[in-house]
């Protein structure tokens, strides 16, 4: 069996599409979560690119035991250093460097000749090799790169000192029958390519970077690099969960590899990243998608119940996908509640399950049917870790066809003071966003708003996700909440927004130039 190393690059390249950032201790909560997913490398982030991404790295490099952890570096040797610096304190720490090798790239962005571009990388691996065993080298723009030239840079690479080289389609332009044979020429023409893995890190820009990163699999990879979520730069990375299951459900074809996932926590990890960046997957999204078990059809249905595998291929549970049964009620006693929690797939030592006990309380008596997702609900805020600067005490709204609506809120920072204000506006949602950017002394303006019912029935929680540009640093934040009351909700996620924007704010992004 071949070994199929999982890079995860969530917390890199994930992170670094816009809507998705995410600070130092959510990072630090997806790459625990990465590492009980059984990745083999987390790509923590870009050092260099910003002192909230430096630290990042270096709490993720000291946190996790397991995975290598890897910190992208550009060709040179401050980006280098800065890197090696901030991952040397992990038990595998893996610098990854990269330049790209395609001509668009090599004389637009570069400006540099194929000659200058072989000599940066062989030196920028060897630089890296003196400080750090674990060196990953990326050929940018690999799948539009003179496949002769490719080839050479492969082989050079790993002769100075390159664990691994990694085979980007940086722009998501290639296709799985070209992608098997640039993988099968680089197996099969360079010389001393047994002496490191070969990589292959996908972009969806034709929504094909699974289908490329299996069939680069296939041709002899022996990593993929992927994202949860399949979130990434435009378009993003290819889904660890569609690669992983693809290989699993088909293991038929890919009958000589294997790899480290434990695809039961597949769903968990899924849901933590759409809880900490505030971004949800589309219902109809494989493997982790709402629909993704939902059978609808009448057919399909009496399919499934007669034999469930006339219309399924993996069951709900081997992601860890909840069932979404009726749970509890408000008699239900506190064992219930534990075991369902337990059953949900969630790890109870750190759960104050007290407090998540009492707010289940609450929630049942205004709630006749409390269901699984009401329970994540609760301790995903329980969780939390975007420490609050604000949270709500106290929401009045008037409201009518014929009154201005006008909302009063009371808030307590983190010091326990309360503040008291009230504002109108457009609506009883507006009135109450100026209620609070009053007391917080903030301005935000909305970029978008959405409300969900996050399960069936009129006393349903509404879920409401806001996206708040915050003006005075332009910086946009998405934030959540939850409430049987709409406008509850609404505030509850202008002031969770606001909180992760207070959070965030000292670790504004740098811009790196991709000039080395
Ligand atoms: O897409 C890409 O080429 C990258 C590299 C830096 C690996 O993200
Ligand atoms: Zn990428």
């Amino acid at each position: 069996m071949r070994k199929i190393v999982v890079f995860d690059t969530t917390l890199r390249d994930g992170e670094q599409a816009p809507g998705f950032s995410m600070n130092i201790d959510e990072k630090i909560k997806m790459a625990l979560q990465l590492e009980r997913l059984g990745v083999d490398v987390i790509e923590a982030g870009f050092p260099i690119s910003s002192p909230g991404d430096f630290e990042a790295v270096k709490k993720v490099a000291e946190t996790v035991k397991k995975p290598a952890v890897a910190g992208l570096c550009r060709a040179n040797k401050k980006d280098i250093e800065v890197g090696y610096e901030a991952l040397k304190n992990a038990f595998r720490p893996r610098i990854h460097t990269f330049i790209a090798t395609s001509d668009i790239h090599m004389q637009y962005k570069l400006k540099k000749s194929p000659e200058e571009v072989l000599e940066t990388a062989i030196e920028a691996v060897k630089y890296a090799r003196n400080l750090c065993e674990d060196v990953e080298f990326s050929a940018e723009d690999a799948t539009r790169t003179n496949l002769d030239f490719l080839c050479k840079v492969v082989e050079e690479v790993i002769k100075a000192g390159a664990k691994t080289v990694n085979i980007p389609d940086t722009v998501g332009y290639t296709v799985p029958m070209e992608f098997e044979k640039i993988i099968s020429t680089i197996m099969n023409k360079v010389p001393n390519v047994d002496k490191a893995a070969i990589s292959v890190h996908c972009h969806n820009d034709l929504g094909l970077a699974v289908a490329n990163s299996l069939a680069a699999i296939k041709a002899g990879a022996s990593q993929v690099e992927c994202t949860i979520n399949g979130i990434g730069e435009r378009a993003g990375n290819a889904s660890l969960e569609e690669v992983i299951m693809a290989m699993y459900v088909r293991r038929d074809i890919f009958n000589d590899v294997e790899n480290g996932i434990n695809t039961h926590e597949i769903y968990k990890t899924s849901r933590l990243l759409t809880s900490i960046t505030g971004v949800q997957v589309q219902p109809n999204k494989a493997i982790i998608g709402k629909n993704a078990f939902a059978h609808e059809a009448g057919i399909h249905q009496d399919g499934v119940l007669k034999e469930r595998t006339t219309y399924e291929i993996m069951t709900p549970e081997s992601v860890g996908f909840p069932s979404n049964k009726l749970v509890l009620g408000k008699h239900s006693g506190r064992h219930a509640l534990l075991k369902r929690i337990q059953d949900l797939g969630y790890d109870i030592e750190g759960i104050d399950i007290e407090k998540v006990y009492n707010k289940f309380k609450v929630l049942a008596d205004k709630k006749k049917e409390v269901y699984d997702e009401d329970i994540e609900i609760i301790i995903e805020n329980q969780t939390s870790i975007a420490k609050e600067a604000f949270s709500l005490e106290y929401i009045n709204i008037v409201s009518g066809n014929t009154a201005v609506p006008t909302a009063t809120v009371q808030l307590m920072d983190a010091k326990g003071n309360i503040s008291m204000d009230a504002s109108t506006g457009d609506g009883p949602v507006d009135a109450s966003f100026k209620a609070i950017e009053r007391i917080a002394g903030v301005q935000g303006r909305l970029k978008k708003y959405r409300i969900n019912a996050v399960t069936a029935g009129k006393d349903a929680q509404g879920e409401v996700v806001v996206s708040v540009v915050f003006e005075d640093s332009g910086i946009e934040v998405t934030g959540r909440g939850y409430s049987t009351d709409v406008v509850e909700a609404s505030a509850k996620a202008y002031l969770n927004a606001l909180n992760r924007y207070l959070n965030r704010k000292n670790f504004g992004k740098k811009e790196v130039s991709d000039t080395i």
